[in-house]
């Protein structure tokens, strides 16, 4: 299940690779990745399945909602059962049965028709959208760019061959000390940010299945270090200058 962090892609053919070889298959969390690509490929068509977040935090949003993108044919008939209630209602309006009948598991899971229509109208603004979040996206990346190159924090990393849907902006502070310092100084100044996520072999669910602290030492270092800084597609350039001024100033001195 790999996770297409902040809109930018995994490594997909290594991956699919992988997953082939051990006869996998794959789910790709596109929560994050709607209208980003990898290779010209959409994210979360490169998969058996893969799954869309319209969620309020999302770039094109209804609240709540998602959808289910199936490359695999053989999950299609299961998936319209899941998502009718458990039945085969779906069979039964395509005329192919003559009553429809409780048939698996299931839920509610259709998004009502006002919902579909407020995340419609997004996503025929999707480019708009993504030119508004990109203006905001390389105001931060441009700015904090010479604090990168003179070793003071990490920027995401784009590579080449993908294309990213501006979903947030990161940074990855050199200790946990400074991104905790930077959290209380932005909130002095009325500014929110936040970190995320908890990895998830430190949750209690997580340990309650055997994990423990030291086990992805990687994903623990880079969490606590991580911070998401103010990002919404109308922010304006003088409220991110004053962010970008507040971590100068902490990094600077420091
Ligand atoms: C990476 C990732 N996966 C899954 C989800 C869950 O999406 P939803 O809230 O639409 O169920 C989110 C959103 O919070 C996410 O960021």
């Amino acid at each position: 299940v790999p996770v297409h962090y902040a809109g930018v892609s995994c490594e997909m053919d290594k991956i699919m690779a992988i997953a082939q070889r051990h006869n996998l298959y794959v789910i790709e969390d596109a929560a994050q990745g709607v209208n980003a690509k990898y290779n010209d490929k959409y994210l979360g068509t490169i998969g058996d399945l893969g799954a869309y977040s319209f969620h309020e935090t999302k770039n094109y949003i209804c609240g709540e909602g998602g959808a289910l993108i199936i490359n695999n044919e053989k999950f299609i008939e299961r998936a319209e059962i899941i998502r009718e209630k458990g039945t085969n209602r779906k069979k039964f309006i395509r005329g192919l049965v003559d009553k429809y009948t409780w048939v698996d598991i299931g839920s509610s899971y259709l998004l009502s028709d006002l919902l579909a229509a407020y995340l419609y109208a997004q996503l025929e603004s999707m480019k708009k959208i993504t030119s508004m979040r990109r203006r905001v996206w390389e105001y931060y990346y441009n700015n904090l760019k010479p604090l990168e190159e003179k070793g003071y924090l990490n920027l995401p990393q784009i590579p080449n061959n993908i294309i990213q849907n501006y979903h947030m902006f990161y940074i990855i502070l050199p200790t946990n000390k400074i991104r905790d310092e930077l959290i209380q100084k932005l909130k002095e100044n009325g500014i929110q940010a936040v970190f995320h996520y908890v990895p998830l072999h430190l949750s209690p669910m997580g340990k309650k299945f055997g994990y423990k602290k030291g086990d992805f030492p990687i994903s623990e270092d880079l969490s606590s270090r991580l911070l998401r800084l103010p990002f919404y597609n109308t922010l304006k350039k003088n409220e991110q200058k004053k962010v970008i001024q507040i971590l100068k100033k902490l990094l600077l001195n420091y």
